[in-house]
């Protein structure tokens, strides 16, 4: 926890991979007065991830992982989080499934946001996959993480119609800009709940 302007703080690290559309929308979202919590660290298992930009920008410490070598690895990064007060690691867009051990070593909650309705559509190409299967609905997921891909506790859900014309292109666009509204909120949601 951190106090800013006499206001505590729940300390977040955020895993990416990649553009870090979700990452810059959660730090901007941490500027809001009401918001209970603050991005402290971005961790990448990808040096050339366009979202590490936002490191410097926001002026927030950034790390790569190489997660492939894992044990000493995972011990360490354990050590960063907890030297850096972390309680919450939001995972946005991060490629990588995380160990058992770091799940469990981990003396906090992780948080993933998924572009499907879950439990429908885990791993990937969710969007080619739902307009293949001409559902009528998509959308996107906040759920907490366990040891098996996309299936921890489902936190808030928001629902996307899709369109007859919808490209993965398209779809994929409309279900982000719900991604950037629901990923602070359930955030915010669960700290109210520690
Ligand atoms: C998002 O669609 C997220 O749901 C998925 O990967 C994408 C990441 O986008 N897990 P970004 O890197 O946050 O822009």
């Amino acid at each position: 926890m951190t106090k800013l302007n006499g206001i505590k703080k729940i300390n977040v690290a955020v895993f990416i991979s990649g553009k870090g559309s979700n990452l810059e929308n959660l730090i901007k979202s941490a500027k809001n007065k009401n918001s209970k919590f603050k991005i402290s660290l971005i961790i990448s298992n990808n040096s050339k991830a366009l979202g590490l930009k936002f490191a410097k920008k926001f002026n927030i410490k950034k790390k790569i992982v190489n997660f492939t070598k894992t044990k000493l690895i995972e011990k360490n990064l354990l050590m960063d989080l907890k030297k850096k007060n972390i309680n919450i690691i939001c995972l946005a867009g991060f490629m990588k499934i995380l160990s058992k051990n770091f799940i469990k070593r981990f003396n906090g909650k992780i948080l993933n946001i998924h572009p499907s309705l879950l439990p429908k559509y885990k791993g990937l190409n969710t969007h080619l996959r739902v307009i293949l299967n001409k559902e009528r609905y998509s959308g996107c997921t906040v759920h907490f993480v366990n040891s098996k891909l996309d299936s921890g506790k489902i936190i808030l859900q928001k629902k996307v119609k899709i369109l007859k014309k919808d490209t993965v292109k398209s779809l994929a666009a409309r279900v982000l800009i719900q991604e950037h509204a629901l990923y602070p909120k359930a955030l915010n949601k669960i700290i109210n709940d520690l």
